[in-house]
Formats: C-alpha cells, sequence, structure tokens
C-alpha cells in the first residue's frame, strides 16, 4: 500500500467525516489517526509531513469509514474517553460520557469529608470514578440496571486502582438507604426526540442509556421518589434542555427545600440539586 502524509490523510478523513454531518470532523480525524499511529494526537501536529505507510494506513482507512459511513462514535472506535482527569474504557454497553456531566463531578466535590455517595446510572463508571480520584476520603458506589455496562464500570475501576463498589440495581430498589448524597445521570430524552437524534447516538449507544419515555421523565420522577425515601440530603441530577423548571418542582414536592438549577458552560440548565 503507498504510504502518505499525516497531513494529507488528516485532509482527506476530515473532508469525509465532515460530509457525513459529524461537526468534530478535524478531532476525529486527529483522534483516529493517531490511535492508527499508536502515537500522541500532539505527534501529529508537530510533524505533519511524516509519511505512514504499511498496515496503519488501512487501519486508519476502516476506522474512517467506520466513522463517516456507520457514524460510529470516535470513542468506540478508540475505545476510549477522556473524563476530568481519568481516561475510561468504552464501548457500546455505555453511554460515551459527556463534558456536561463533569458538572456532577463539582457538585460532588463539595460534599463533606467521608460522605457516602450513590451515583445512579454508572454506565462507565464516569462520575463514580471521577469522583473518587479527586476526592478518596468519600465512599462512592455506582449502580445501573444494565449488567454490561456494570461490567465496564468495574473493569475502569479496576484499571484506575480506584476503590468504587458497582451493584446492579433499578434505581434504588434493593439497595441501601444509607446515603448522604445521591448524583445521577440518568436517561432523559423524550421519546418524540428519538427521531432527530444524531446517527451515532442513536445507532450506536444503547438506548437505555438514552430515551426515558413521552417527556423523557420516566426515570427522573421515581428517582427522585425513591431519593426521598432515602436518608440522602443532596440530591443531584443532570437533565436536558427545558426539563429544569418540572423537576426542580420535582423535586421540592418530594421535600428537598433548598433546590437550584446549575447551568453548563453553554448556558443551558444542565443539573438540579435539592438539599435538605
Ligand atoms: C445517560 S446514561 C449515564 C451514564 C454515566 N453515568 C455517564 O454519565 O456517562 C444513563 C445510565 O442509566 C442507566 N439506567 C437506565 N435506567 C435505569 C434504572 N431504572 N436504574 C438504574 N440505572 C438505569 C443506563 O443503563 C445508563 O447506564
Amino acid at each position: 500500500m503507498r504510504g502518505v502524509s499525516v497531513r494529507d490523510a488528516l485532509d482527506g478523513a476530515r473532508t469525509a467525516i465532515g460530509a457525513s454531518g459529524s461537526e468534530s470532523a478535524a478531532l476525529d480525524a486527529e483522534l483516529l489517526l493517531a490511535f492508527a499511529l499508536g502515537v500522541d494526537r500532539a505527534a501529529l501536529i508537530t510533524d505533519p509531513r511524516r509519511e505512514i505507510t504499511g498496515p496503519p494506513v488501512r487501519v486508519f482507512q476502516d476506522l474512517v469509514r467506520r466513522r463517516s459511513v456507520g457514524h460510529e462514535p470516535v470513542a468506540y472506535l478508540v475505545a476510549s474517553k477522556g473524563f476530568r482527569s481519568i481516561d475510561l474504557q468504552v464501548d457500546s454497553r455505555v453511554l460515551v460520557p459527556r463534558p456536561e456531566t463533569e458538572l456532577l463531578v463539582e457538585i460532588g466535590l463539595e460534599l463533606p469529608v467521608g460522605a457516602r455517595v450513590l451515583d445512579v446510572g454508572t454506565g462507565s463508571g464516569a462520575v463514580a470514578l471521577a469522583l473518587k480520584q479527586e476526592r478518596p476520603d468519600l465512599s462512592v458506589t455506582g449502580s445501573d440496571i444494565s449488567a454490561d455496562a456494570l461490567d465496564l464500570a468495574r473493569v475502569n475501576a479496576a484499571q484506575l486502582g480506584l476503590e468504587v463498589e458497582f451493584v446492579e440495581a433499578d434505581l434504588l430498589e434493593g439497595l441501601s438507604s444509607e446515603w448522604d448524597a445521591i448524583l445521577s445521570n440518568p436517561p432523559y430524552i423524550a421519546e418524540s426526540e428519538r427521531a432527530s437524534l444524531p446517527p451515532d447516538v442513536i445507532g450506536h449507544e444503547p438506548e437505555l442509556a438514552l430515551i426515558a419515555g413521552a417527556d423523557g421523565l420516566d426515570v427522573i420522577r421515581p428517582l427522585i421518589a425513591a431519593a426521598a425515601q432515602s436518608e440522602a440530603r443532596l440530591l443531584a441530577i443532570e437533565l436536558g434542555a427545558g426539563q429544569a423548571g418540572a423537576v426542580a418542582e420535582l423535586v421540592a414536592a418530594a421535600g428537598f427545600t433548598e433546590v437550584a438549577a446549575h447551568r453548563d458552560l453553554a448556558g443551558i440548565e444542565r443539573v438540579v440539586v435539592g438539599e435538605r
């Protein structure tokens, strides 16, 4: 197979990926080429004339095809996603952790020393593991209804050397009620939004991690009710644009007296926090 320069390989890939609708085509191309070559992204930028030859060319072409034609998320293709200061292994068993979810970790960082924290719907373990990494004094548990997701969360915990327990449960059913704080990024997309989701999301990420009934609140409603029955003094729930008002009302009605919505970097009310 003929060689090609890093610059030309990136140009071609950016065009193909961009034409398929990705809004991050340049970054996607760099991440895929760095993965194919087994180098850091920075190495591509410092040496754009470097020639790529042999098997990595074919590997890269295949990755670009899977991204542009198959719409596979880059994080699944490279089997990794950075979240705060940790790298998580990810695949189609779990949602790709999103930057806006880091807000939940930031809220957890304010908890008192030794607090017992439950991350409901932990997926890859992103929130639970990032929190434990930054606050080793906290006692952190992650739960999920998906046994497949929990398998991967446990792999991540082992790889990161973090002591977080992962348990299978439908919300808080069958779990202890002895938590100081409950954090959750549950599924919250309304059924009516399904058709407008990008193909890399709806075609590849687990439906269980995304869709939650007609108004997107089918998991959030019972989660609030269950959290209210527990000892948790703090409840923080991530939600979608436009849901903060309704969720804040539900959290207040469940007995959390101080309720506030926290905005993400895009200015969207992204997390509702209730305290009592
Ligand atoms: C939006 S994903 C969040 C994953 C991870 N916390 C993150 O932020 O990247 C929602 C997660 O909730 C889980 N889930 C859905 N319904 C659930 C339920 N009734 N009880 C527990 N977990 C649930 C899904 O399996 C999925 O892993």
